[in-house]
């Protein structure tokens, strides 16, 4: 069996960091130990590769837990990485897990959709892969599939307060679908906007003339992101069900996740780097192309009403528990499709490769501490979405999902130097201190010493558990 020691690292987990040696056996981690220390010696006089960690982090691999790769979103417009493309742009970046959504929209078999994605996928991903079911046509059949699925290592679903017309589900689908959950101990993942009043805000500006990109900020206001997340929180306390709520972006939204976490509700939230960094100001309200690159939803929020300080201040506190990118990107000829009229923007931004460089400049900064970026990043995501003993932490027994990380390595984003299938990057100029050295994934290199030695196939889909019991 094949045996790799990486030392000289500093290892960092959620817990702390700390000098030590990393010995992988075969596709796990088998040890952590101190060096110096007999056992340490020991491994060196064996036949292991040794790896030169000096001066960097060994950290475990990424999980991003929010991805949308090869999504037709509409007609015209599908999200350009592949499973290929994308989960390779992850692995560039440190992230060695990924789950994606397989979507049922009205009509359509929640096993077709599964079995449709899962296809796609096959045979295609660099790094592990998991899905979530997203659930556009909540009926007594699909809740029956919600079982199965359990069964089978699908243990989250995700629904749309969003949307109507298309993903919305209704306040009753929603409650006995968060009924099931608390029967399969399933996570519940809620989009929440308030589509209904979004709908009306939209077309009346439109009615108006506005339809510049600015307004598709401007008809999406923080305050139903903020009601939205209210209802979906009173719903699964309800219900008994755990909630998760995705792309977290405003200030209203969070002080509901807070409120909801102080009684002791099983609740949790993500944000995106987007929302940590990017603004209505600076990004949407540009005219023509550059307006509708920075189309997403939830939207950019303005700068001026202080939603970032309070997004940082959350992954702080832990009343945010997650960083994921939401990745959906689309190139300019689709973003395009929109220039004269929001509505037909194709909605997401790229960021799958970025994730864990843009929260390292978090810890840069003094916003995060080294324990807490791994945590964000890897720990909890992995945690929460039933992949615990398994992925999100470096310990034996997990498997050997690692990244060599340079903490001084300096790098400017942009599209000429990025690996996503992307012809231009929201993050153009960004520059960073940190970047992923050498990436492994189930104890093969993907990436060594900044070149990719990975390959499509290599990723395998990952069944899971249903989440750790939550805190
Ligand atoms: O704009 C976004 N977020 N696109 C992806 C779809 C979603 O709602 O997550
Ligand atoms: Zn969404
Ligand atoms: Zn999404």
């Amino acid at each position: 069996m094949k045996r790799t020691l990486i030392h000289g690292g500093t290892v960092v987990n959620a817990t702390g960091a700390s000098v030590a040696e990393v010995l992988v056996e075969g596709q796990h981690v088998t040890a952590v130990v101190q060096p110096g220390t007999e056992l340490a010696q020991q491994i060196r006089r064996s036949d292991a590769d040794l790896v030169d960690a000096s001066g960097c982090y060994v950290v475990p691999g990424g999980v991003d837990v929010h991805v949308h790769l090869q999504l037709p979103m509409m007609p015209g417009a599908t999200s350009s990485d592949t499973f290929d493309t994308g989960t390779a742009a992850a692995a560039w970046g440190g992230t060695t897990t990924v789950i994606d959504f397989a979507g049922q929209l009205k009509g359509i078999q929640v096993r077709d959709a599964v079995e449709e994605r899962q296809a796609e996928a096959d045979g295609q991903c660099a790094i592990d892969y998991a899905f979530h079911l997203s659930m556009g046509d909540v009926h007594d059949q699909s809740l029956k599939d919600m079982h199965a699925l359990v069964e089978e290592g699908i243990t989250s679903f995700k629904f749309f307060m969003a949307y109507p017309g298309a993903w919305y589900s209704d306040d009753g689908q929603i409650l006995r679908a968060m009924q099931v959950a608390a029967d399969t101990g399933a996570m519940v993942m809620m989009h929440a906007e308030n589509g209904i009043a979004i709908d009306v805000l939209r077309d009346q500006a439109v009615a108006a003339g506005q339809t510049a990109a600015v307004w598709h900020g401007r008809t999406r206001p923080s305050a139903l992101e903020g009601e939205a997340t209210h209802r979906a929180i009173a719903l699964a306390s309800v219900a008994g069900a755990p909630l998760y709520i995705v792309h977290l972006s405003a200030a209203e939204a969070l002080q509901q996740v807070v409120w909801a976490r102080d009684r002791g509700q099983n609740v949790f939230a993500e944000t995106c780097p987007q929302y940590l960094y990017l603004s209505l100001e600076a990004g949407l309200d540009q005219p023509g192309l550059d307006g509708v690159r920075h189309i997403c939803s939830p939207p950019l929020r303005a700068q001026a009403e202080g939603h970032q300080d309070t997004l940082w201040r959350g992954l702080r506190t832990d009343d945010l528990s997650v960083v994921s990118t939401d990745h959906c990107p689309f190139c300019d000829n689709e973003k395009l499709l929109g220039v004269d009229d929001f509505r037909n923007v194709p909605n997401g931004l790229g960021t799958i490769e970025h994730r864990m460089d843009l929260l390292h400049q978090g810890v840069v900064t003094g916003e995060l501490t080294l324990a807490r970026w791994v945590d964000v990043c890897s720990t909890t995501p992995a945690r929460l979405f039933g992949l615990q003993g398994r992925k999100g932490q470096v310990v034996a027994g997990f498997d050997a999902d690692l990244v060599i990380y340079d903490p001084t390595a300096t790098q400017t984003l942009g599209s000429a130097a990025h690996h996503m299938n992307l012809d231009h990057s929201v993050w153009e100029g960004v520059e960073l201190t940190g970047q992923a050295r050498s990436v492994m994934s189930r104890g093969t290199w993907v990436v060594k010493d900044r070149e990719y030695v990975g390959r499509p196939g290599h990723g395998r889909y990952l069944t899971r558990a249903t989440p750790e019991p939550l805190r």
